[in-house]
Parts: C-alpha cells; sequence; structure tokens
C-alpha cells in the first residue's frame, strides 16, 4: 500500500506538470489519452485492483479514483484556458473591415408559373373555389376512357402520350399506367370522392411529347370543375368572363365563345379575348382582332355516369387552360421554352420580386 501511494503521488505530480505545460488542445488530449485512455497509465493501476487483497483494494481504488478525478478536471480546466486563448489571438488578430462595400449578391425571384398560379388560385379562391390536387402518373382510366374518350382516340396513341411501363399490380385499365396528359383526370378523382355541390380547380404539371416554341414536353395546366343540381352555360359564361377580366386586369375585355369540341363536354366551346395585333405587338383588350385562351364545356353526360352521378340529376361546367399560355400573354413572355430552361438570367429578367409582387391590390 505504501508503495502505491506513493506511485498515485508520482502519477499526480507527474501528470500535473505534463497538464500545466501542455501548449494546445491536441497536446492535451494525447496527455489525457496516456493517463485515462484504455491503455492509460491510471486505467491500468485500476486493472490491478482485482489482485490485491480486500481491505488494501478498497481504500487504493478510492485513492485511484480521487486520482483520476483530479486529474480529469486539471484537464478540463487546461482545456478552457487553452480555447480561450486561443480565441484571444483570434480576436486580437482577425478584424472585420465594416467599411468595405457589401458584397453583391444575387437576389432571387419568384418563377413566373408559380406567381401566376398564385394569381389564378387568388382569383378562383374569391369565387368560391377549392383547390385539388392528383398524381402526375395517372392510368388510362382516369386520363382517357372515364372522360369519354373512345378506344381509338388519336389522343391515346404512343405519339403523343408518354407510356410507362404495365404495372403488373393492377388489371385492366389501371395497369396501363402513363404521365396525365391533361389536368382533366382531377375532375374524375374529384366526382368520385366527394358528392355536389363541387367547386374546384386543380393546377399543376401535365406531359405530351412535343416541342417547339409554345410546347414543351412537361407544361402546366389549370382546370375547373363545377358540378351542382342547377348550373348551366350562363355560369360557365360569366365566370369565365368574370376569370379574363380579373386575370388580364382589363374591366370591359371583350371575350367571345366559339362552338368547338372536347370528349368530355357537351356542348364545348373555346373562349377568345379581345386583342390587337397591329404593329407587330399583340394588345390584350384593345382593337378587333381574338385570342384564344381556353377550352370549356358542359361536362358530358358519360363522365358523370361514369363518375357514379345521375346526369338527370347533376350537371356543371369545366374548363382548361395551359398557365405557361397565360403567362406568356400577360408577362410577353415570347418562347416557352425559356421557362425550364433554368437561366437565372432569365428568371433576373421575368421573375418576380419576392417581397414586391404584383398582387389583385397593387395590379401587374
Ligand atoms: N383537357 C383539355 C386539354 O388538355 C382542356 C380542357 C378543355 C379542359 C375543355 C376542360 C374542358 O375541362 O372542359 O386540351
Amino acid at each position: 500500500m505504501a508503495d502505491m501511494t506513493q506511485t498515485i503521488a508520482q502519477l499526480k505530480t507527474e501528470f500535473t506538470g505534463l497538464i500545466g505545460a501542455a501548449t494546445d488542445l491536441r497536446g492535451l488530449d494525447d496527455i489525457r489519452v496516456a493517463a485515462l485512455g484504455k491503455n492509460g497509465r491510471i486505467t491500468g493501476l485500476m486493472k490491478t485492483l482485482g489482485q490485491l487483497d480486500p481491505q488494501i483494494r478498497k481504500e487504493t481504488g478510492a485513492a485511484l479514483n480521487v486520482l483520476k478525478d483530479e486529474i480529469a478536471a486539471l484537464i478540463e480546466k487546461q482545456e478552457r484556458a487553452l480555447k480561450k486563448q486561443a480565441l484571444d489571438e483570434k480576436l486580437a488578430t482577425e478584424r472585420a473591415d465594416i467599411t468595405l462595400s457589401v458584397r453583391p449578391e444575387r437576389k432571387g425571384h419568384i418563377h413566373p408559373i408559380s406567381q401566376t398560379m398564385e394569381e389564378l388560385t387568388s382569383i378562383f379562391a374569391d369565387m368560391g373555389f377549392t383547390v385539388a390536387e392528383g398524381p402526375d402518373i395517372e392510368d388510362d382510366f382516369h386520363n382517357f376512357t372515364a372522360l369519354n374518350f373512345p378506344p381509338g382516340h388519336p389522343a391515346r396513341e404512343m405519339h403523343d402520350t408518354f407510356y410507362l411501363p404495365d404495372d403488373p399490380d393492377e388489371k385492366g385499365e389501371a395497369a396501363k399506367k402513363l404521365l396525365r396528359t391533361h389536368t382533366s383526370t382531377v375532375q374524375i378523382r374529384a366526382m368520385r370522392s366527394q358528392k355536389p355541390p363541387i367547386r374546384i380547380i386543380v393546377m399543376g404539371r401535365t406531359y405530351r411529347s412535343d416541342y417547339d416554341m409554345t410546347h414543351t414536353p412537361m407544361f402546366h395546366q389549370i382546370e375547373g370543375l363545377v358540378i351542382d343540381r342547377n348550373t348551366h352555360m350562363g355560369h360557365l359564361k360569366g365566370c369565365l368572363m368574370d376569370f379574363a377580366r380579373s386575370y388580364f386586369e382589363v374591366n370591359d375585355l371583350p371575350v367571345r365563345f366559339r362552338p368547338s369540341f372536347f370528349p368530355f363536354t357537351e356542348p364545348s366551346a373555346e373562349m377568345d379575348i379581345g386583342c390587337s395585333r397591329e404593329g407587330g405587338g399583340l394588345k390584350i383588350g384593345a382593337g378587333s382582332d381574338w385570342l384564344e385562351i381556353l377550352g370549356c364545356g358542359m361536362v358530358h353526360p358519360n363522365v358523370l355516369k361514369n363518375c357514379g352521378l345521375n346526369p338527370d340529376e347533376y350537371q356543371g361546367f369545366a374548363f382548361g387552360m395551359g398557365v405557361e399560355r397565360i403567362a406568356m400573354l400577360k408577362y410577353g413572355i415570347p418562347d416557352l421554352r425559356t421557362f425550364f430552361e433554368s437561366d437565372v438570367r432569365w428568371l433576373d429578367h421575368y421573375g418576380f420580386d419576392p417581397l414586391n409582387r404584383p398582387n389583385r391590390a397593387t395590379g401587374g
């Protein structure tokens, strides 16, 4: 025991000296390992306790524990001192030059698609529409069959639509997966999952195999659907006229409805807005020319039936348009392809200041 007491005292003196002399954190850590690490000297002594007499073991163990705690405390104190010293040195040598001019920073902008979608949401929300969503990966049933597309319809061809491999877990039309070619799919999902009255808009990505100045393989649409007992064509016209006047911010914007065809509406129409193309430019709301902006119609009785609704009880209207197209028209963007090139110069030019974006109170 006397030996041990001496060894402990020696270790204490030795390590106290080493710790006090440590000048950096790494050196200090080496000392900690040498004393208290798995193979450290104090740890080593601890391991010999088992061979001692019970009485001596108790005393020696207690003394070793005290030593261990003392050394650990000394290391911690030295560590704090070294850290403080390092910080003081840093503070003394490093200085921020607050007279330097500000580094030019790139300012982020809201993409015109996001801006336009928010404007659309705000306009239709005021008319009582809620926003519905559906998946980009759809199946043949929701994209075509339920919307009254006959089996051989050209839109169903591989050439226009991006088909995915058949889903082995599903059967029939549900197994035929594709990237939705329009947002009309969500009409079906809404009518099959909720009871009328229904008043929804749907915005999102759509896909077709096309690429030129006015077509990209991925683009965005907004869809609208209203179903109730007495909804009629007059509601359709009033709703879309109000929308166009509000969106283009022209109170007396002329609109006209031209008969058209879509498999899922009857009657179907296309809506044009008045414009002028004089001098090569496009001016919305002036002149005597017309510009098509959307497709619409009364929901076809077959579509209602496909969704479990009785056409003698319910009817309604739907519409669909391209988000890029109406963004291009409102904000004078000439080429659709540039929307998706991720060119920050384009975004600096056509994007919107997040803290000062146009809204319906301030105007465009
Ligand atoms: N789905 C049509 C398209 O992609 C757009 C459309 C037209 C949607 C008429 C409608 C509608 O809901 O009634 O070209």
